[in-house]
C-alpha cells in the first residue's frame, strides 16, 4: 500500500516563502524515508487559487487572476523543484478535474440534506477566508481584526446557503475521542476538543458579489463555492494517473489552519458518507526574530532561494529547520542559526568523510564487507515509528550523537599514527567507514544530494576496486 501525506495547498496572492516550503518539505522528508526504508509514500502538494483576496490581488496588479495564478503557480513548481519536493502530484485548483471533484463534494452535502437556504451577517477576513462572529474579533488602532489570525475583518450580509456543521458535533466528538491519535500534537487536539465542546454553528458555504471561484449553477443561483470547500475537496481527487489518494494516512498542515482541519473537513467527509484521514498533524510557525509569524501578507518572510543559493545544496535548509525545532513547536528563523547547522554538518560529518577517505585512499585499504552491514531494511525498524511520530529532530539529534561517536573512535585509535600496525589501521578505518555508510543512510531523506555523493562513491570502490573518491562535501558558502 502507499500511503498518502498531504500538504494544505497554498493560496497564489503572493510568492512561496519559507513556510510553505517547510510543510512541503516535512512531506517529502517523510516520503523518502518511507520509500528508502522499505514503506510506498506519495506527496499531494499544490495551490488554491480561487478566493477573494487572490482575486483582489490579480485585480492590484491589473492581470487577470488566471494569469496571476499562472505565474504564481509556476513560481511554487519551481521552488519545489529546487528543493528536490517530488511534485508529480502538484494540485492546481483551476484545474478542470478539480472542479469536477469539488462539484460533486458539493452535491453529496446537498444530497445529505446538509444544505439549506440561509443568510449571513457578520465579519469576514479577506486574507484568512474565514467567517468570525462578533466576539472572535477586536479593534486594533481603528482596524477591527479577527483576535485569533490579526487580519482585517469586512462587514458582510449576504443570502448564502448553509452546511449544517452544528448537527456534526457530536460525531466529531465521538471521533476525537476513539481516535486519540487522530489529531496531533495532543496539546492542539485538546484545543479542538474545546472549541468543538463551546458549540458548532452550520457555516455559510457559498459567497456571492465576486467571480473567482467554482460557480454552483442555476440550482444555487450561480452562488461561488466557499472557498475552503473549494480547497479542501482538492484532498479527494484521484492523481493524474487517476489513482486513488483518499484517504489520506496523514494531512500536515501548519497550526494556522487546524480547525478547517480537524473540525469542518472531517464534518464535510462524514456528510459526505467518505472516510476520515487517519492523522492530522498540525506543526508550529517559523517566527521573525522579531517573534511575529513569517507571512506573505507582512512582507517578513524569507524566500527559501536565497538560502539556496548561498549553500548551492537545499539539504542545508532542510537539515536546518529539522533539526534546530521540533515538529510542531514554533521556532525563530535565523540565517546566522542555518550556518551553525551548516558548520555541524560540515565539521562532524564532512571533515569525517574526508579524512577518512584520504586515508583509505593513501594507504590503499580495501573495503570490508562489514562496512555495509547496516541495511535500509536495518533502519527501517529503527526509524520508520520515528517518523510515524513526526519525530525528525529525536532522529536528528541520534545521528550527530553517531557523529561524535565516530569522531571520537577516530581520535582515541589514531589510525594516521605511524606506529599504528597495518592491519590495526586497516580495521580502525574500515570500522570508521561503517560508521559513514550507517550516518549516511540516516542523513539521505533530509540530504539526499551530499548522501548520494557518499554512496555511490563507497559502492563503487567496493564493488568495483576503484580508489575511494568522495567529492569534498558541503563546499563553503558563497556570498549572496
Ligand atoms: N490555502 C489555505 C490552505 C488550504 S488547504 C485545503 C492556506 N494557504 S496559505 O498559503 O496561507 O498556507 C498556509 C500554510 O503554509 C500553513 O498552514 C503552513 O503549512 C504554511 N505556513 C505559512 N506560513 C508559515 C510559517 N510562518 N511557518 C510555518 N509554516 C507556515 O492557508
Amino acid at each position: 500500500m502507499t500511503d498518502t501525506i498531504t500538504t494544505p495547498i497554498y493560496y497564489t496572492n503572493g510568492n512561496p516563502h519559507l513556510g510553505h516550503v517547510y510543510t512541503t518539505l516535512a512531506a517529502e522528508v517523510l516520503r523518502r524515508a518511507y520509500t528508502l526504508y522499505g514503506r510506498r509514500a506519495r506527496v499531494r502538494t499544490g495551490v488554491d487559487e480561487h478566493g477573494l483576496k487572490v482575486q483582489r490581488k490579480a485585480e492590484s496588479l491589473g492581470m487577470s487572476p488566471q494569469k496571476y495564478c499562472d505565474q504564481i503557480a509556476d513560481q511554487f513548481l519551481a521552488v519545489f523543484e529546487a528543493f528536490g519536493i517530488d511534485t508529480r502530484d502538484f494540485y492546481r485548483t483551476t484545474s478542470p478535474r478539480h472542479k469536477e471533484q469539488a462539484l460533486k463534494l458539493f452535491k453529496a452535502l446537498y444530497d445529505s440534506g446538509d444544505i439549506y437556504r440561509s443568510s449571513f451577517s457578520g465579519w469576514y477576513a479577506p486574507s484568512d477566508e474565514a467567517y468570525y462572529a462578533e466576539d472572535e474579533t477586536e479593534f486594533r488602532g481603528d482596524l477591527r481584526v479577527a483576535s485569533l489570525t490579526g487580519s482585517p475583518v469586512e462587514w458582510v450580509e449576504e443570502a448564502c446557503f448553509n452546511f449544517r456543521l452544528s448537527k456534526y458535533q457530536d460525531a466529531l466528538l465521538t471521533w476525537y475521542r476513539d481516535f486519540p491519535e487522530a489529531i496531533r500534537p495532543a496539546t492542539r487536539r485538546n484545543e479542538v476538543i474545546s472549541f468543538v465542546e463551546r458549540g458548532l454553528k452550520d457555516l455559510c458555504v457559498t459567497r456571492k458579489n465576486f467571480s473567482w471561484g467554482i460557480d454552483l449553477g442555476d440550482d444555487f443561483d450561480h452562488d461561488i463555492l466557499y472557498v475552503w470547500v473549494d480547497a479542501l475537496s482538492n484532498y479527494l481527487t484521484p492523481d493524474k494517473w487517476g489513482r486513488q489518494v483518499w484517504p489520506a494516512q496523514l494531512q500536515l498542515v501548519g497550526k494556522d489552519i487546524l480547525r478547517f482541519h480537524a473540525v469542518i473537513w472531517p464534518a464535510l467527509l462524514m456528510s459526505a458518507g467518505l472516510p476520515l484521514p487517519t492523522k492530522i498533524f498540525a506543526h508550529g510557525w517559523w517566527l521573525t526574530d522579531s517573534g511575529d509569524k513569517m507571512a506573505k501578507s507582512t512582507g517578513n518572510a524569507i524566500d527559501p532561494l536565497d538560502i539556496l543559493k548561498k549553500y548551492d545544496d537545499p539539504g542545508i535548509l532542510t537539515y536546518y529547520m529539522f533539526r534546530e525545532v521540533p515538529f510542531g513547536e514554533d521556532g525563530k528563523f535565523s540565517s546566522d542559526g542555518v550556518h551553525v547547522r551548516f558548520r555541524e554538518l560540515a565539521n562532524k560529518y564532512g571533515n569525517l568523510v574526508n579524512r577518512v577517505c584520504t586515508m583509505i585512499r593513501k594507504y590503499e585499504i580495501p573495503i570490508q564487507d562489514f562496512v555495509f552491514s547496516t541495511s535500509y531494511e536495518d533502519m527501517g525498524k529503527e526509524l520508520l515509528p520515528l517518523y510515524d511520530d513526526l519525530a525528525f529532530h529525536k532522529i536528528l539529534d541520534q545521528t550527530v550523537a553517531l557523529m561524535d561517536e565516530a569522531n571520537q573512535y577516530l581520535a582515541l585509535n589514531t589510525p594516521w599514527a605511524q606506529s599504528c600496525e597495518a592491519s590495526k589501521r586497516a580495521d580502525i578505518l574500515n570500522s570508521a567507514l561503517a560508521d559513514i555508510w550507517e550516518i549516511t543512510l540516516r542523513l539521505q531523506p533530509y540530504l539526499p544530494y551530499q548522501a548520494s555523493h557518499v554512496i555511490a562513491s563507497m559502492s563503487a570502490s567496493y564493488h568495483h576496486g576503484v580508489a575511494l573518491d568522495i567529492p569534498i562535501l558541503f563546499t563553503p558558502p558563497k556570498d549572496v
